[in-house]
């Protein structure tokens, strides 16, 4: 019988949300959660941390609340990261073989070659990814360890970000006495939960709307092709309607939740109710076409502005799957709609499903970001232990992550 696996963890920092996940996947393959911390997240702008002590307050908080709820001491986590200091890259490396058979150690140097890309010294690498190798001229290999060759290609995107940030991001987490395994790009681990296989096989976009950044990650052909944040999401709705309609945030937000829609011209126009903007010692009565009309400017501006980062990918034209929307502005409704008249392709929104446990709250497009990092886990065999581990995973340098990823790759590798 296949003996149980480790317990990992994940902490999704978010701009509105902090939510540590302690989970266990099962022999079924189902992801057992164990432990939920959700608090609302403090001291974070689109997606960068503008205030750490508030930052490390507010994930304390959520980290404690899985700590009680899971009954288990977190020590080391995954950790997402977004915001606007990543930025990606693709790059190509080469390496001889001299005509025997290719193994794991050439693939490695060929992964070094790309790796070889100048990077300003505030800034480190976050992920390479490799995407298809080419073995004397031959594209499209998948795994050419075993083969004979002269010349090993390999094709990889890399994902840079701002060493403060993620340092601050670890300073923010080692707060609470949790030591930051690995970090992983926001989209990447939503696409864990939202993305089926054929859908990467086709061509697909995962776009995660959430309060401060909107996150992108484009797949084609099983692989990642293009990732990007962009520093818009729901809080800018908000901000729109509280600007527009004179209310407080906290009002705003609220009305945005209970009568929003992005597509005006699906709303009944005799639709009111009341607010109690500033100046006004009465309630006012407004319609919910008034609304819609605000919202829908920000959110047709949104995806004009995922179109564009679509063009710049090259893929757009390019996406036979469409694009599949996580995040918990996706909860607003008419965002289908709009997505699909502005890119015009399939849209579907994705939320995390088949969880066991204490998956109640989990069921929400806004989580696929933190139930992904305890997919990433598993994928990337990243066990965590639950007690403190002597020289542990910890790419504080460049140069530590790519020791980290190297033994990540033995291991994948056949
Ligand atoms: N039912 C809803 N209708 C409209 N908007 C919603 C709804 N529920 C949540 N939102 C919006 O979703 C946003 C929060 O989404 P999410 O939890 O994915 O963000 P986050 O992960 O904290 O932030 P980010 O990933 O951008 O750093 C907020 O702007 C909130 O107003
Ligand atoms: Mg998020």
């Amino acid at each position: 019988m296949k003996s149980e696996r480790p317990v990992v963890v994940g902490i999704d920092i978010g701009t509105t949300k902090i939510c540590t996940l302690v989970g266990r996947e099962e022999v079924s393959g189902q992801l057992q959660i164990l432990g939920v911390g959700i608090e609302p997240a403090q001291g974070i702008k689109k997606g960068v941390i503008v205030d750490l002590a508030a930052a490390s307050q507010a994930v304390k908080r959520s980290i404690e609340r899985a700590e009680r709820t899971s009954g288990m001491e977190i020590n080391a986590a995954l950790v997402s990261v977004a915001g606007a200091q990543v930025s990606s890259t693709n790059s190509r490396g080469v390496v001889g073989v001299s005509g025997r058979v290719i193994d794991q150690e050439d693939i490695l140097r060929a992964i070094e070659s790309a790796r070889a890309i100048p990077i300003p010294h505030n800034r480190e690498i976050l992920h390479v990814i490799h995407r298809g190798f080419t073995v004397d001229g031959q594209e499209g290999i998948r795994m050419p360890v075993g083969m004979h060759g002269y010349r090993l290609e390999v094709e990889t995107h890399i994902i840079t970000v701002s060493a403060s940030s993620t340092e601050n991001l670890r300073q923010c987490v080692s707060f609470s006495g949790v030591e930051v395994s690995q970090f992983v790009l926001n989209p990447l681990a939503a696409a864990e939960v939202a993305l089926t296989e054929a859908e990467r096989q086709m061509g697909v976009l995962l776009c995660d709307i959430g309060g401060g950044t909107t996150d992108l990650a484009l797949y084609s052909e099983g692989d990642v092709w293009y990732t990007a944040v962009l520093a818009v999401g729901g809080n800018h709705i908000t901000s729109d309607i509280a600007q527009g309609l004179h209310l407080p945030t906290s009002q705003a937000e609220q009305i945005k939740i209970q009568h929003g829609h992005a597509i005006q011209s699906e709303v009944d126009k005799r639709e009111m109710f009341v607010i109690k903007p500033f100046g006004e010692n009465e309630a006012v009565e407004i319609s919910r076409a008034e609304l819609a009309d605000i919202i829908e400017a920000r959110v047709e501006e949104i995806f004009t502005l995922v179109l564009q980062e679509l063009k710049r990918s090259g893929y757009d034209g390019l996406l036979p799957a469409g694009v599949v929307l996580t995040g918990g502005s996706s909860l607003l409704p008419g965002m289908r709609t709009m997505a699909h008249r502005v890119l015009g392709v399939p849209v579907r929104i994705a939320r995390p499903e088949g969880l066991l446990g204490m998956a109640d709250r989990l069921n929400s497009p806004a989580f696929a970001t933190s139930v992904g990092l305890l997919k990433w886990a598993y994928l990337y065999n990243e066990f965590l232990p639950l007690e403190p581990k002597k020289g542990s995973f910890g790419p504080t340098k460049s140069h530590q992550a790519w020791e980290v990823m190297k033994e990540w790759l033995r291991r994948l590798l056949p």
